[in-house]
């Protein structure tokens, strides 16, 4: 990604208000949307993208070994973020737009796949390599970071309004 482009998301980024007070009192049709929309975009749009970036990275630099190393955990991370996803689709978020309590099975899967996938530690150690300086890798720990923070609101989301609200149905 180039830094113009960059730039640009960093604009709209800042220029985002934040949707959690407004998802507390939507109908939830409106949350439903707003989450499946957002797996969406880690799916087919930052997932994508920072792969790309990662795979740059790995050629830019090919006398660091731990890079490919790092970027494995990436796809791990990528992997179980997916299941995770598809799993939330099918379970929580099915009860919620029903506003039906989950049936003990499902929750019995669900809890056993409903840690939450995230970055930080795939992050921690990207900004521990040599390469951590270049502007290229500067560039990608924005858009890991981003990409955490925006895990970090949409977990909330789902904790404080889906599951919440699944809970005091029972
Ligand atoms: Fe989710
Ligand atoms: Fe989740």
């Amino acid at each position: 990604m180039g830094i113009k482009q960059h730039l640009k998301e960093e604009l709209l980024y800042k220029s985002k208000l934040p949707t959690r007070y407004f998802l507390v009192n939507a109908k939830p049709s409106v949350v439903i949307d707003y989450l499946k929309a957002s797996h969406w975009r880690y799916e087919y749009e930052l997932i994508p993208r920072i792969e790309q970036n990662f795979t740059s990275l790995i050629k830019h630099f090919p006398q660091l070994p731990t890079l490919p190393v790092i970027f494995n955990l990436f796809i791990k991370f990528e992997v179980s973020l997916k299941i995770h996803m598809a799993i939330e689709e099918e379970g929580i978020y099915r009860k919620f737009l029903e506003q039906k309590n989950c049936n003990h099975s499902l929750e019995h899967v669900h809890s056993e796949e409903h840690e939450e996938p995230f970055l930080a530690e795939i992050i921690s150690l990207i900004e521990k390599e040599p390469c951590a300086k270049n502007t290229f890798c500067r560039v990608l720990i924005t858009q890991l970071k981003r990409f955490e923070e925006e895990l970090l609101e949409h977990a909330w989301i789902e904790e404080n309004i889906i599951n919440k609200r699944i809970k005091q149905l029972k």
